[in-house]
C-alpha cells in the first residue's frame, strides 16, 4: 500500500479523480471495514482539510428489533457527538430518507446538531448494505457555508461503495 497520499492541485472534480483510486487500493488491501473507514477518513481529510470527516455506524442499542442508533465510528477532526437517533439532525435524516443530504447553511436545516460551533455547512452520504438497508453515514462538516454540491454528493457516493459494513 502507497503510504503517501497524492493529492491533486485543481478544482474538487481533479481532487476526487486523484482520491477515489487511492481510497480503492487502500480499502481493497484490507478487509477490516473500522480500518478503511479510518483511512478513507484521514485520506478525504488530508486532501481537503474540512473541518471534520468521518462515520457513524448503525449499531443495535438493545435486543429490541428496531431499536437502533448511529454510533460515532473512525473519523478526523474534533471530538464529537457519540449516538444521533434516527430521523435526528442531518445524519439521523440521512438514514431515515436513504439518500444524500446537502446542507448548504447549517442553520436553515431544523434539528442539525451543532457538535462544533464551528460548523457552517455539512453533507451526509449514507452508506448501504448488500441489501440496499442503510448501514452507516459517511459525515463531512465545513467551516464555511455552500462548501459542498452534486459533484461532492457524486464522488462521496462513489467512496461510501467502497466501505462494507
Ligand atoms: N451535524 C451532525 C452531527 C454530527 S457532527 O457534525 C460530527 C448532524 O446534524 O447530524
Amino acid at each position: 500500500m502507497a503510504e503517501t497520499l497524492i493529492i491533486a492541485k485543481g478544482d474538487k472534480e481533479d481532487k476526487y479523480k486523484t482520491l477515489l483510486p487511492q481510497i480503492k487500493s487502500i480499502v481493497e488491501c484490507e478487509d477490516d471495514t473500522v480500518a478503511n473507514m479510518a483511512n478513507t477518513a484521514a485520506a478525504i481529510f488530508e486532501t481537503f482539510r474540512h473541518l471534520w470527516v468521518g462515520f457513524y455506524i448503525v449499531r443495535q442499542t438493545t435486543g429490541k428489533p428496531g431499536s437502533e442508533e448511529l454510533v460515532l465510528g473512525p473519523f478526523q477532526g474534533s471530538i464529537a457527538c457519540t449516538r444521533i437517533r434516527k430521523g435526528r439532525g442531518v445524519c439521523g435524516t440521512a438514514w431515515s430518507e436513504g439518500r444524500t443530504l446537502v446542507v448548504p447553511d447549517v442553520d436553515l436545516f431544523p434539528g442539525h446538531i451543532a457538535c462544533s460551533s464551528l460548523s457552517r455547512s455539512e453533507i451526509v452520504v449514507p452508506i448501504f448494505n448488500r441489501e440496499g438497508k442503510v448501514v452507516g453515514v459517511l459525515d463531512i462538516d465545513s467551516e464555511t457555508t455552500d462548501t459542498f454540491d452534486s459533484t461532492d454528493a457524486r464522488w462521496l457516493e462513489d467512496i461510501c461503495r467502497l466501505i462494507e459494513l
